[in-house]
């Protein structure tokens, strides 16, 4: 069997299709492709705004410069996600404060927040981690008693639901990923923030652009700092191909992750993930916490990647560093880290493959 890889981008020749046909066009970023993947995005994740970016990381740092959130602000978020929902916090000189999950969501467990709330407390910001809905109910309800923003950090949660409304759609403002690992992908990389606040959407488009205005066609006229986070013309017509092609890749996913809930029920020794979101990531976790490394190493050996998913953000080293937290600072996280395995998980993953994978893996359990 050749090497199974961990992800993998589901491109079919319509997607090459539409790169050649921008490349035969004069306008390479910033143009109608762009706009139309920006109008599409918004229609389906319920928005009235969406501002294409050249990734999910600038898609947070910008609603991070949006909202104002500056030196010695405070945001309520969770160590248990990737490393960019904190990071874009640390670019304004913001400090993450950070709130235990759920065991069984493995969300920001809203029942903690109240007690981190400070004065200092700008937003939460929080995550649809795994493509599991959080709880927006809860989470809207003390942002609004606390007078605090929300902000959705939906990466990895396209196509998800929550209570009959798609993720995305939730607090002031949110964002998609389209990094290759993600639902659908704008051919390598790629963000969108999602808002129904023109003031936002309107601050967002300029400061991807170098901080120029809008509406100005003064091409060198900068009104505020910006950046360059453009999103190319090639990504943006590859994501509208992806985009019409949700529903198929959705579902292929979820079968796959069906195979896999069916092949691996009567392992004894694994958890298997919960099954209500869009199907980001196939994470199970092993009881044996001493021998999860070891597992991930004899998978990775017989050809089948495999990875932990994901090390807690206080753990990091330099976030250790700035901030001093040390193991045992948010118990649940650490726990539910020491025991994910990530296994190859894709919308074209083969029966046969995931046959192969299951097999391996109750050899080494
Ligand atoms: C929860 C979460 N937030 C933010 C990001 C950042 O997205 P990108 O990799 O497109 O910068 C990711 C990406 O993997 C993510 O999983």
């Amino acid at each position: 069997m050749p090497e199974i890889p961990l992800s993998q981008p589901d491109i079919t020749d319509l997607e090459k299709k539409a790169v050649l046909e921008v490349l035969e066009t004069p306008c390479l970023t910033l143009g109608p492709k762009a706009e139309e993947f920006e109008r599409n995005i918004a229609e389906y994740a319920g928005r009235k705004y969406a501002v294409a970016v050249n990734s999910g990381t600038s898609a947070l740092h910008l609603i991070i410069r949006a909202l104002g959130i500056k030196q010695g602000d405070e945001v309520i978020t969770t160590p248990f996600s990737f490393i960019s929902s904190s990071n874009c916090l640390l670019y304004e000189r913001a400090k993450p404060i950070f709130v235990d999950i759920d065991p069984k969501t493995l969300n920001i467990d809203p029942l903690k927040i109240e007690e981190k709330i400070t004065e200092k407390t700008k937003a939460i910001l929080a995550i649809d981690v795994f493509s599991l809905s959080a709880d927006w109910d809860k989470l809207k309800e003390i942002a609004e008693k606390h007078e605090i923003h929300l902000i959705e950090d939906s990466a990895e949660a396209l196509g998800s639901e929550y209570k009959g409304k798609k993720c995305g759609s939730f607090g002031r403002a949110s964002i998609f990923s389209f990094f290759p690992n993600k639902q659908i992908t704008t051919a390598g990389e790629g963000g969108v923030i999602l808002t129904d606040d023109k003031e936002i959407a309107d601050s967002c488009y300029s400061m991807r652009n170098q901080g120029r205005r809008q509406e100005s066609n003064k091409w060198l006229e900068h009104v505020r700092l910006g950046y360059n986070y453009r999103m190319p013309e090639v990504c943006a017509a590859v994501g509208i191909v992806q985009l019409k092609r949700i529903n198929e890749i959705l579902a292929k996913r979820n079968k796959a992750a069906s195979l896999y809930n069916e092949k691996l029920k009567e392992i004894k020794g694994i958890e298997l993930p919960d099954s209500s979101g869009s199907w980001f990531v196939y994470v199970i976790r092993v009881d044996k916490k001493d021998e999860r490394d070891k597992i991930i190493k004899q998978m990775v050996e017989k050809g089948i990647q495999c990875s932990n998913y994901f090390y807690p953000i206080h753990l990091q080293p330099f976030y250790k560093k700035l901030f001093g937290y040390k193991k045992g600072d948010f118990p649940i996280s650490e726990d539910i880290s020491q025991r994910t395995v990530a296994l190859p998980f894709y919308s074209n993953l083969s029966e046969k493959e995931i046959e192969f994978i299951v097999e391996t893996l109750k050899g080494f359990l």
